[in-house]
């Protein structure tokens, strides 16, 4: 007998009417990864007070370090607390960057609505092959599938690649076609971390490459794009984490302007997870610092999540577009 669990059931929603919106209002769902409740309350009371609808992620090792089974009873606690605030936003919860058919399979009877299945690593037949089977299993329960073309620079849970390969638009059309997904992930110039960029002094950060985002949307029309490793690595941040003990020389991020443009085009899942990391660190590092006596978590902590729902609502609102669209 199967122990599994519907989203449905969660009072969850599937991402794929929530990608439809975005596309045609030119405007991003925001996909916030999450790890623990600190996290999980800051985004849910941001998402209630700017009513913008929200894609909860969780990548492997945040599946790991939470356990699944907490995680589906966090996602039904964020769907009831955001009731509770007075706003029945639709939220999606997301496995971020599967990186096999069992680990999605888990996710998909644990109550997850959407998971991402990542060959982007693997030659092409085999990503179409993997993504494939990922699909079949998804949408026999109505849960979306998104897939990736194309290789971020950076880390991805254990996978760390030096350099970027672009997304090639002329896979795009193939790759939808034979794999089914609902929606795919693009490498125009992002990167995962906190070290997007390496500049020379005085050099400033390099446009991302919008000729081979139009080449794409040119090929598959009004198709769901998403783009990963789109923090901006806010300075504010990383100028109180090195006032406050740390070394981060060096981190850099996509310009806001530049993520904008992205969401009014067919990118219409914008993920953001270094951001709400540096956010969190600095505060914590600034709270101690000023209160070397505390010892208790809830005040770091709340200190740390009141700064995350300051900056979840200011990306909402300026950035992607999404705030007013639940
Ligand atoms: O894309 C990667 C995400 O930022 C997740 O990072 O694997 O350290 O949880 P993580
Ligand atoms: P950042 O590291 O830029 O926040 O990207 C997160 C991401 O793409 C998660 O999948
Ligand atoms: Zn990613």
């Amino acid at each position: 007998m199967s122990n599994a669990v519907s989203y449905k059931d969660l009072g969850l929603v599937n991402s794929r009417a929530l990608f439809h919106n975005a596309v045609d209002g030119g405007y991003a769902i925001p996909a916030y990864n999450f790890n623990n409740l600190e996290q999980l309350q800051a985004i849910v009371v941001a998402c209630a007070e700017t009513d913008s609808p929200v894609i909860i992620q969780v990548s492997k090792g945040a599946r790991d370090y939470a356990n699944e089974t907490m995680l589906r009873y966090m996602a039904m606690g964020a769907v009831q607390m955001a009731k509770e605030l007075g706003k029945d936003l639709p939220i999606v919860l997301h496995l971020d960057h599967g990186d096999s058919f069992e680990l999605c399979q888990s996710c998909i009877d644990s109550g997850f609505s959407s998971v991402m299945i990542d060959g982007s690593h693997l030659p092409y037949e085999e990503n179409v092959a993997l993504t494939r089977r990922v699909v079949e299993y998804a949408h026999q329960r109505d849960v979306a599938v998104e897939g990736e073309l194309g290789v971020l620079a950076g880390i991805e849970d254990d996978v760390v690649a030096e350099q970027s390969t672009y997304t090639k638009p002329e896979e795009v059309e193939d790759f939808v076609k034979k794999t089914g997904v609902d929606s795919l992930a693009i490498s125009i110039g992002t990167s995962h971390g906190a070290y997007k960029f390496k500049l020379a002094p005085g050099e400033s950060v390099p446009p991302l490459r919008f000729d081979i985002l139009d080449e794409i949307e040119k090929r598959i029309p009004g198709f769901p794009i998403v783009l990963h490793g789109a923090s901006s690595v806010v300075p504010a941040y990383v100028a109180l984490i090195n006032q406050y003990g740390c070394k981060m020389d060096g981190a850099v991020g996509v310009p806001e302007d530049q993520l904008r443009q992205a969401a009014k085009s067919a990118v219409c899942k914008i993920n953001i997870d270094s951001d709400g990391r540096l956010a969190v660190t600095a505060k914590v590092r600034e709270f101690l610092a000023h209160n070397p006596a505390e010892f208790d978590p809830r005040k770091y902590l709340g200190a740390a999540r009141s700064e995350l729902i300051a900056l979840i609502k200011h990306k909402n609102q300026a950035v992607l577009g999404s705030a007013g669209k639940a």
